[in-house]
């Protein structure tokens, strides 16, 4: 059988792609299980510093919950998915390297959810996005209530969730659901430039700049420059530190380790 994610590593970056093209892309529990053992895999994996997600086809990025399962689910059913991919789509955006939405096409409901617990989100041009639940008189469950209103501000969120209507990119640009929009076959080329670029950045420092950005938001500020404060620290004893204050001196690139 097809692989329901693909896994591919192009250098330190891995590239994993919802694969159910016919389905565009919609989450079953089979993919949520599937995308899970990837994230599981390379959460400790130590030559990957990048994630990107996106989406097998040019039709979707993830057309959100696979309808047709859904209508087959019994309400305990249904109450498992929504904690299974609500649990998943947390533990990406509490992955320990930085991670890429390269949103190929529709994003909606789910699709839309998971490229909000993405680091940075890159958009097909003709892509379009959108949290759509309220009109199949359910609500985003996998996070949307909560990440939304975080990016766009909550007065847009309530908008768009209320309304369930669907944003194209010059949109999405506007109100900074997305961090950039390029021409359709642009779209892994950009996603992969940026991945490059912070792959040729310390490691560790990456990743304590993604915690202290990620923790130190959800408090008040004091509590955030303590938490900054903690993740600098830990960048104090690396080598890699030593490293960027070598390559400097010598007028070279760096060579980090992650060490
Ligand atoms: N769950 C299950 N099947 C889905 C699906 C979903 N969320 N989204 C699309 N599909 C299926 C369609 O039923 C269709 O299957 P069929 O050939 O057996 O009829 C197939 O995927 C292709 O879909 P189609 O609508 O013909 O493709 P498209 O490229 O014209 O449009 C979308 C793509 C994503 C814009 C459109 O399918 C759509 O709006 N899907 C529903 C999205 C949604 O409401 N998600 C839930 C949010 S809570």
């Amino acid at each position: 059988m097809e692989e329901l994610v693909l896994a591919q590593k192009q250098g330190q970056v891995l590239v994993l792609t919802l694969n159910r093209p016919e389905m565009r892309n919609a989450f079953n529990f089979e993919m949520l299980r599937a995308l899970a053992g990837q994230v599981d895999k390379v959460r400790f994996d130590s030559d990957v510093r990048c994630i990107i997600i996106t989406g097998s086809g040019d039709k979707a990025f993830c057309a959100g919950a696979d309808l047709k399962e859904r209508a087959t689910l019994s309400e305990v059913q249904v109450r498992e998915f929504i904690f299974t991919i609500r649990n998943l789509f947390t533990s990406i955006e509490n992955l320990p390297k930085p991670v890429i939405a390269a949103i190929n096409g529709a994003a909606f409901g789910g699709g839309t959810e998971l490229a909000l617990a993405c680091d940075i989100r890159i958009a097909a041009d003709s892509a379009v996005m959108g949290l759509t639940e309220t009109r199949l008189a359910i609500i985003p469950g996998a996070g949307g209530t909560q990440r939304l209103p975080r990016i766009i501000g909550r007065g847009l969120a309530k908008e768009l969730i209320f309304t369930g209507r669907t944003v194209k990119m010059d949109e999405a640009l506007n109100i900074g659901l997305i961090n950039r929009a390029v021409e359709p076959e642009k779209l892994m080329e950009s996603a992969l430039e940026m991945a490059q670029q912070i792959c040729e950045n310390g490691p560790i420092a990456v990743t304590q700049a993604k915690y202290a950005i990620n923790q130190g938001l959800e408090t008040d500020i004091s509590t955030g420059l303590a938490i900054e404060s903690n993740a600098y620290w830990l960048t104090i004893p690396t080598q890699d530190r030593l490293e960027g204050l070598a390559s400097f001196r010598e007028k070279r690139k760096p060579q980090y380790k992650g060490k």
